[in-house]
């Protein structure tokens, strides 16, 4: 299993230490949740601190915008570096495009799916976008309860990917545990983000060992 941990649930007083707590860990990439008050009912971080958090940090990045036309933002994600830029399908009029210049810009394209979007509204692209991430939660604050039938949806999207024959992999973020992850890698996912179960957690890094051998 591929883990991804929020840093949204890090110490923002202290985050040079936190990002150099998962550069130690085995963590494959630092999600980043960019928020703008707007598409979700919170404001995380931008850009300007983004811009060090990036040069601190040795795992490639994976962002998650959760903000509206994401399409404006194409050149400053891959200005971090990000490996993935995922933007949500609820925030794209013209989602194809918006993939298309996310992979034109050099980065690997993901797409976010709220929990009430259903996964056919993919059906048709899912073979050029590099990877679906499924919410399993509502978008918008770290430490939610997780939503059971978003289970449905990553067995669900499992199917379409694998009848496709795409290479799209499907990273699940919200409510992540030892047991909801457990239940989501038998269902299909590739990769979980995990804020709360990783950072309210004595040891963190061993959290994010052990969901990685899910
Ligand atoms: C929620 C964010 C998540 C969040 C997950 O809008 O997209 O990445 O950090 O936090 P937990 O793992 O605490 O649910
Ligand atoms: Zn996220």
């Amino acid at each position: 299993m591929l883990t991804s941990p929020s840093l949204l649930s890090a110490d923002f007083g202290r985050l040079n230490d936190d990002i150099d707590m998962l550069n130690d860990s085995d963590a494959d990439y630092l999600h980043l949740d960019i928020m703008d008050g707007v598409f979700v009912p919170n404001i995380s971080f931008g850009f300007p601190v983004l811009k060090y958090v990036a040069k601190r940090s040795k795992k490639p990045l994976d962002a998650h915008l959760m903000i509206v036309e994401p399409q404006k933002f194409v050149n400053e994600v891959k200005n971090l570096g990000c490996e993935y830029m995922t933007v949500h399908q609820e925030a794209c009029v013209h989602l194809d495009r918006v993939v298309n210049s996310i992979k034109e810009a050099g980065m690997k394209a993901g797409v976010a799916l709220n929990p009430a979007t259903p996964v056919d509204t993919l059906r048709h692209c899912i073979g050029s976008i590099d990877m679906v991430l499924v919410m399993s939660v509502n978008p918008g604050f770290g430490g939610q309860k997780f939503i059971p039938y978003t289970i449905e949806k990553v067995r669900m999207l499992r199917e379409m990917i694998d009848k496709a024959g795409a290479g799209t992999i499907i990273e699940v973020d919200g409510g992540v545990n030892l047991e909801t992850g457990a239940a989501l890698a038998q269902a299909g996912a590739d990769m979980l983000v995990a804020g709360s179960f990783v950072f309210s957690a004595q040891c963190p890094q061993a959290q994010i060992s052990a969901l990685k051998h899910l």
